[in-house]
């Protein structure tokens, strides 16, 4: 029955919505958030709920494309639209995570404002969840942690043009999962990590720039490569690889090489409002670091990240 409670507090934020005519937008990024809330719009306002995926260029190695086959094979085959130059272009050399933050929000608002335009929408539809509402500074708490992107980042002439549905909003991320479970959303979804709205650009510090990007692309790609060869992967909330401006003198073959410092941060945690640092073993570590180096040119040292939430937070800005 709880299961039950908490499909019945989705489902009654989008029946307020079920006079509006017309298409609706779902926003959709292969997270279980934003999953579940267009599985629950299609299942509330039928097949004129149309998905669609902003590409913009933070995803992880390969995302896109996984993720649009899983999201088809669940009867949510979206739109994708192709904005990497718009949002690379626009947060090469920030150096402000904060900044990232609004501008992504922003270009994601840009971008969504087009396509409600173009498809005559009038609502539009996304997974944001009760922490992310917490973090960002909403009605709960007073002091603001990081804008998500999906809260404090859309807006307000998007959300005074439109009607925005949030259907996720009561609910936690292992409440979510239930929800999924319930709507037989596939395993990929309810057991995939979280990942920020903003991507890997809340995971390169300092300035923002495209190498650094591929960098924390590659090693974070190699990270979760090597988690799950030791059946690790699933065990943990998240687990990703940061790139900084600092840089360690290596060796590379017979050469001296400047190269970044990548850090891997590997958590635990049942909700993020608070997490401790996972302890693999120290053979597992040393795969990853050597696997890093060994394939990426520019790394030179490889730094576990060991301090629980808080004080640290789990993303590095
Ligand atoms: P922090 O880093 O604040 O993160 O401990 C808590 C959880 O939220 C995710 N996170 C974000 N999610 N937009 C999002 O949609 C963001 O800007 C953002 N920043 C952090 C983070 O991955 C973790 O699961």
């Amino acid at each position: 029955w709880v299961r039950n409670t908490y499909y019945a507090l989705v489902e009654a934020e989008l029946e307020k919505y079920r006079g509006v005519e017309g298409p609706v937008i779902a926003a959709v990024s292969g997270g279980v958030d934003s999953t579940v809330a267009a599985a629950v719009a299609r299942k509330v306002l039928g097949d004129r709920v149309i998905p669609v995926l902003v590409d913009h260029g933070l995803f992880r190695e390969g995302e896109v494309e996984e993720v649009v086959e899983k999201l088809s094979a669940t009867g949510l085959k979206p739109l994708v639209l192709d904005e990497r130059e718009r949002f690379l272009s626009r947060l090469e050399g920030v150096v402000d995570c904060e900044e990232r933050r609004r501008i992504i929000g922003e270009e994601f608002a840009k971008v969504f404002d087009q396509v409600m335009e173009a498809e005559g929408a009038r609502l539009f539809v996304q997974g944001t969840t009760y922490p992310d509402i917490v973090e960002s500074g909403g009605t709960v708490v007073a002091d603001r942690i990081k804008s998500h992107h999906n809260v404090a980042g859309l807006p307000s002439w998007f959300r005074e043009k439109y009607l925005v549905a949030e259907p996720l909003k009561h609910l936690y991320k292992d409440e979510v999962r239930e929800v999924a479970r319930m709507l037989g959303v596939p395993g990929y979804f309810v057991e995939r990590h979280p990942f920020p709205g903003p991507g890997l650009a809340v995971r390169v510090i300092g300035v923002f720039t495209r190498e650094k990007l591929e960098v924390c692309r590659r090693a974070s790609a190699i990270v979760e490569q090597v988690l799950r060869r030791h059946g690790l992967l699933d065990k943990v909330w998240q687990a990703f690889a940061v790139v900084g401006d600092d840089k360690w003198v290596g060796v590379k073959g017979d050469a001296r090489r400047v190269g970044y410092v990548v850090i891997v941060r590997i958590v635990e945690s049942s909700d993020a409002m608070t997490a401790d640092y996972f302890k693999p073993p120290y053979s597992v570590l040393d795969e990853v670091s050597r696997e890093i180096t060994r394939s990426i040119e520019d790394v030179t040292m490889v730094a576990y990240a060991v301090t629980t939430k808080p004080p640290s937070t789990i993303e590095p800005c």
